[in-house]
């Protein structure tokens, strides 16, 4: 296929790397462009003006005028969940504090209940109708975790759930085991019980079914703690599970450090930073994942993403898709909150949600910019006078069309 008249053809590289500080100010693009696609590839870009259609015999797609821009890739969710959790939304509005609503049994536990209480398909089913949504506001990529288990049959449920969602899915799917999430109410005093559950009886199953690409812990006061985030790390490296871990999200509470430790691929939330974390970051190659939804639900500070990407930190955005912090897997309406909470550029905003996000989940070889080769996963604008319009114009939707492997959806 022949995709002709783009206004600006957004995010084309030919040799993509990570993107670190400076660098995700550069978003390269063409203006009055055509893309070529075979199949489910990319396989040329160019000016119109060099376009010579006399001989054309491929199928024409007239963008008129849009931008074409990388699909997102979505680096942080939950999205495999059951049910939603708006009774503790109006809680929020009330005044009750998250973890207070957490230590009374809601939150992560008030997932996990219902999680437990809800079979293998009925999961799916709701899992796979948010990715269809998601899809739409041009989404293409996206790593899910466990975490609603937090017992062997629940989080090999939704493991499985999510192995079944790669299968059939035409996204890029990653999996992440968080079986680390919070203490079951049955081991709230006896946290050596519960890891020893994750360790002897989870991670072997896991492995052995390959139901996992990552490991994650809740590196936090209240949750784990560094030691015990250390001892699951190890589990995982066992078995070949490299760490993403939630860090920093409420408190300073060293996840930064020990991600960074630990070769994490990415340390997320980072609501909580002293400059202490942003040394160790961006003396790494951990990548620094900020999720300014879950910041904006909660009614949290945002992450100091100006003064990370001053110190030359690498940075990606998602959404942290979960029905406690983030019920929302919106893309665009993140990057609007990043240009304005977080002070980020439009271009920095779209490198962190497209390159450097597939960075983040280990598929940048495969998506997040306009390279030969890759996926034409891709999204086609509304008429817009400009790519800064896009976040400007916030809520607003200016998604025409999405393309996924080559197929408008
Ligand atoms: O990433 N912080 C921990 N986990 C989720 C929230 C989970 C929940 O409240 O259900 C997060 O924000
Ligand atoms: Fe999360």
């Amino acid at each position: 296929m022949l995709i002709i008249n783009i206004k600006q053809l957004v995010g084309i590289r030919r040799n993509p790397q990570l993107l670190r500080g400076k660098e995700m100010a550069i978003l390269p693009f063409l203006e009055n462009a055509f893309l070529r696609i075979e199949g489910e590839k990319i396989i040329d870009y160019g000016l119109m003006k060099d376009l010579d259609l006399s001989n054309e015999t491929n199928d024409i797609y007239d963008a008129k005028n849009a931008f074409v821009i990388p699909a997102w890739c979505d680096s942080h969710t939950h999205i495999v969940y059951a049910g939603s959790r708006e009774n503790e939304f109006i809680q929020k509005i009330k005044g009750v504090s998250y973890e207070e609503i957490a230590k009374n049994g809601g939150g992560i536990l008030n997932s996990a209940k219902k999680l437990n209480e809800t079979s293998e398909e009925e999961l799916f089913e709701q899992a796979w109708n948010r990715i269809e949504a998601i899809k739409k506001l041009g989404t293409g990529a996206i790593e899910i975790k466990s975490g609603y288990g937090l017992s062997v049959a629940g989080e090999l449920k939704m493991l499985r759930v999510i192995k079944k969602l790669k299968k059939e899915s035409d996204l890029l799917i990653k999996a992440t085991f968080l079986a680390a999430h919070t203490y079951p109410t049955l081991f709230k005093n006896n946290h050596q019980g519960y890891i020893r559950q994750i360790i002897d009886e989870m991670l072997p199953i896991i492995a052995e079914e390959k139901l996992a690409d990552y490991i994650d812990v809740f590196c936090e006061e209240g949750f784990f703690s560094i030691a015990e985030t250390e001892q699951i790390l190890e589990a995982g490296k066992h078995y070949g599970l490299k760490p993403k871990i939630h860090a920093n999200q409420l408190h300073l509470s060293g996840g930064v450090q020990v991600g960074v430790k630990h070769q994490a691929i990415s340390v997320d939330h980072l609501e909580t930073m002293g400059n202490e974390e942003i040394e160790y970051l961006k003396n790494s190659n951990t990548i620094g994942t900020l999720l300014p939804s879950a910041a904006f639900f909660l009614r949290m500070a945002y992450p100091p993403a100006r003064q990370m990407l001053d110190a030359n930190v690498a940075i990606a955005l998602a959404s942290d898709y979960n029905p406690g912090s983030s019920p929302s897997g919106n893309v665009p309406f993140l990057i609007a909150l990043s240009c304005i909470q977080m002070k980020m550029t439009p271009e920095e905003a779209i490198n962190a949600t497209t390159l450097n996000g597939a960075y983040a989940m280990e598929v940048a070889n495969e998506v997040g910019s306009i390279t030969k080769g890759k996926l034409a996963n891709l999204i086609f604008t509304k008429n817009m006078p400009s790519l800064a319009y896009l976040p400007y114009s916030f809520g607003e939707n200016l998604i025409d069309q999405v393309m996924i492997r080559g197929k408008f959806q």
